[in-house]
């Protein structure tokens, strides 16, 4: 590989912060340029300006290696690759909104320079990089292919372990042509990771269907899980007799009251879109957004069946991120059931060991206690959302001793049922009969 390179990364929110940290790690400079003066801020004081284990250390780590910008353009022109990390979300319709896509390759191509490589590297629907990011370059007068290069490069991190999973990638896939592609494999060349080259539209469809993939098969084992409570069976027994076929294999099989975050719900509904849009329609995607979509019912029904009529009963509602070792609430499965029980006329306790600040921006009328017990005083179920180990390590006989009546609704199989029931819990869990 040649020398340090000078990198620009545009967008520094999960996928953005982390890939740049890992290129400053490779001893690259890196840029990063985003329109929130307070994550520049954060980052250039040496904070990370989110949640994600091994995180700040990385950032100490590289510290002199990396700048902050507000000038997108600007900082193009003074680098050899640029990443493209903004945000992707839906539109209304289930669509993916690409104006943040646009808008930064439009600034960008102002700014590149001869040799230039611009990566996509959000999530975008096929064809994007092609069809909406090229074009949206060249307006500014350069013509990608000959006077730079454009390739797309899915990222595969999931939050919470992301540092890991870009320190160590299970594959690197790059989309382009095989002088772009090569000079992106270039700044992976520390890994012997796979690598594959594609085309951009098969990069794209590859994240697509890696996540579509993943969010059907924990929909379909929600889908047992809900058979299983009802038959008297327990769902991890079956997980893990189905899980040693080393065609289906164990990951990915936890039941629970749905998935959340920032990719699975967004990009199941937009290959659904998509395939609406193609006249192709996706019977199982638009089925996995609508089962996803009721699944947290099922703690619900547990609940009601413990409790009774939840009005006026106070609920302990534990776990507000959308899974454990992040503090990110987006399509957190938190929110409809504190809705839900909220509009039924429960008196709900938040908690959360770190995403309370983030709930209540979504929730601005939830009440969000400081600690585990607060939220456990006097309660007459508590209902777990998210797995953290905060959660794992508490001793069942504090559920006894400090609720008012001792009902434990275990919405992502957290608990070992045994110790709790051996400790005098009511404990009822999704998937276990
Ligand atoms: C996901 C993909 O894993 C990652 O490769 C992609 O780049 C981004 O989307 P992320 O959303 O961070 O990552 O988290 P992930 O660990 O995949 O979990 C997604 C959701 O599914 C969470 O709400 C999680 O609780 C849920 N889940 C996951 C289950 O309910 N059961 C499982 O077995 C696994």
């Amino acid at each position: 590989m040649r020398g340090p390179l000078r990198i620009t990364i545009a967008g520094a929110g999960y996928v953005g912060v982390v890939t740049g940290l890992v290129f400053a790690r490779h001893g690259h400079h890196v840029t990063f340029v985003d329109l929130d003066a307070s994550r520049l801020e954060a980052l250039s004081a040496g904070r990370v300006p989110i949640h994600e284990p091994g995180l700040p250390d990385l950032l100490t780590e590289v510290r002199a290696n990396i700048a902050v910008s507000s000038n997108l353009k600007d900082s193009v022109s003074a680098s050899d690759f640029t990443f493209l990390c903004v945000g992707t979300p839906s539109s209304a319709d289930g669509t993916m909104d690409l104006g943040q896509v646009r808008a930064a390759a439009t600034e960008v191509g102002r700014g590149v320079k001869a040799g230039h490589v611009v990566v996509v590297k959000s999530t975008v629907i096929p064809g994007t990089t092609e069809g909406v990011v090229i074009p949206a370059l060249e307006a500014g007068g350069r013509k990608a292919g000959r006077d730079f290069e454009v390739a797309c490069n899915p990222e595969f991190l999931r939050e919470g372990a992301a540092v890991r999973d870009a320190l160590a990638p299970d594959r690197i896939v790059v989309g382009g042509s095989p002088k772009a592609a090569n000079a992106v494999l270039a700044l992976y060349s520390w890994t012997d990771s796979p690598k594959l080259v594609v085309a951009p539209g098969t990069a794209e469809m590859i994240k697509f269907a890696a996540n579509t993939f993943l969010a059907t098969r924990v929909a379909l084992s929600n889908e047992i899980a809900n058979l299983c409570t009802r038959t008297g069976v327990d769902w991890v027994d079956v997980a893990r007799g189905i899980g040693f076929d080393a065609r289906i294999g164990p990951q990915f099989l936890r039941a629970g009251v749905g998935f959340g975050g920032y990719c699975f719900p967004k990009d199941v509904m937009a290959l659904a879109a998509l395939g609406r849009s193609l006249s192709a329609p996706s019977l199982i995607a638009e089925a996995v957004v609508g089962n996803n979509q009721v699944q947290y019912r099922e703690a619900l029904r547990l609940l009601g069946e413990e409790v009774g009529e939840v009005k006026g009963k106070r609920v302990a509602l534990l776990g507000l991120a959308f899974k454990a070792d992040t503090d990110d609430v987006r399509e957190t499965r938190a929110y409809p059931l504190w809705r839900d029980l909220t509009a039924a006329g429960a008196h709900v306790v938040c908690h959360d060991p770190i995403a309370g600040p983030a709930f209540l921006r979504v929730a601005p009328g939830a009440r969000v206690v400081k600690s585990v017990g607060e939220a456990l005083a006097g309660a007459d179920a508590a209902l777990f959302q998210t797995e953290w180990e905060e959660y794992k390590a508490l001793e069942p006989a504090r559920f006894v001793r400090e609720m008012a009546r001792p009902i434990v609704i275990d919405g992502r199989r957290t608990f070992d049922s045994s110790a709790l029931r051996r400790a005098g819990v009511r404990y009822r869990a999704i998937g276990l009969g």
